[in-house]
């Protein structure tokens, strides 16, 4: 079964393969050659626990595009939603669609689907991790700075769900990571063993200009995540924030990334994200190509 959880399931080899897909796929549609329309005649389930805008739509239209029929599932309206397990959902859904992803909050929720379901289960962001994210942010890579094999990649702030897909990526396609966050902050332990057991280059610091010398791509994301407290975490992240005197110091042709959504003035100020570095747009359009990418690798398989 091709499901899509985390990026260290994979080889460098299949995650490579379907990025080139998706540069193919988007470069066809620029060229208005169209797809083929390998999904008509499927449907894809489509769970959502959080609110989405970039994941929902590009996903929607992705299928659509490709012929398939989406379904959208406010896990509220669920049956899930007052008490069925998760096990007879992913039953029960394997039964009737040709996929199913999800975005949950418990990473265990996702895992449990992807257990009982027959069909394949794609990871739409839970607390944990976020690949299909990491998906267009490599593609972005890609088209601005070549091969990811040696890049150098700054990321600032909290150390979040889409942190753990970069360490992931990062371990996968060789290039160097430099987490910058408060030291309380810090990646999971067991995630960084992995990734220095399977020779990942990442660099934890606390030092913001260390970490942002000369780099080639800036990335950070909100200090609060969807389902997490604030705390103090609008005062811990401060120095963390992207601006543009500390872009002064990244690589003249380095660019920002930032998975949306953005809170201008907190984790990035407008100058940044608005201006002539930020490859934010580009970032999302690629969700887009990206998730196609993965739906194919998924029902190529099944
Ligand atoms: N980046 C991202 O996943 O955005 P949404 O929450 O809008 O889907
Ligand atoms: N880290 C953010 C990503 C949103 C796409 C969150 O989980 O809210």
């Amino acid at each position: 079964m091709r499901h899509f959880l985390d990026l260290k399931d994979f080889s460098t080899n299949t995650l490579q393969s379907i990025l080139d897909a998706g540069l193919c796929m988007k470069a066809a549609q620029k060229s208005g050659d169209g797809h083929e329309l390998s999904l008509s005649g499927k449907s894809v389930a489509m769970i959502f626990e959080k609110p989405s805008t970039r994941t929902r739509v590009s996903f929607e239209v992705g299928i659509t595009q490709l012929g398939g029929t989406p379904l959208i599932l406010s896990a509220s309206d669920l049956q899930s939603g007052r008490g069925e397990s998760i096990e007879d959902t992913a039953r029960v859904l394997s039964r009737y669609v040709n996929a199913i992803l999800i975005r949950c909050y418990k990473h265990e929720t996702l895992l449990t689907l992807a257990k009982h379901s027959s069909v394949p289960v794609i990871n739409a962001l839970t607390n944990w991790s976020h690949p299909c994210q990491l998906m267009a942010d490599l593609m972005t890579m890609i088209e601005y700075h070549g091969p990811l094999y040696g890049q150098t990649v700054a990321w600032l702030g909290d150390v979040n769900n889409v942190a753990v897909s970069w360490i992931e990526a990062a371990v996968r396609f060789d290039f160097q990571l430099r987490i910058a966050s408060p030291q309380n902050y810090a990646p999971p332990a067991d995630l960084m063993a992995w990734a220095r057991a399977n020779g990942g280059d990442i660099i934890l610091t606390d030092d913001v200009n260390f970490a942002i010398d000369k780099v080639q791509t800036v990335v950070t994301d909100v200090w609060i995540s969807m389902g997490a407290d604030e705390g103090s975490r609008s005062i811990d992240f401060a120095p963390y924030q992207v601006n543009e005197k500390l872009m002064k110091s990244a690589a003249c042709d380095a660019i920002f990334m930032h998975c949306l959504p953005a809170r201008r003035g907190m984790e990035v100020t407008a100058e940044v994200i608005d201006g002539p570095q930020s490859a934010v747009f580009d970032e999302a359009e690629n969700r887009l190509h990206a998730q196609k990418a993965v739906m194919l690798w998924c029902l190529e398989g099944n």
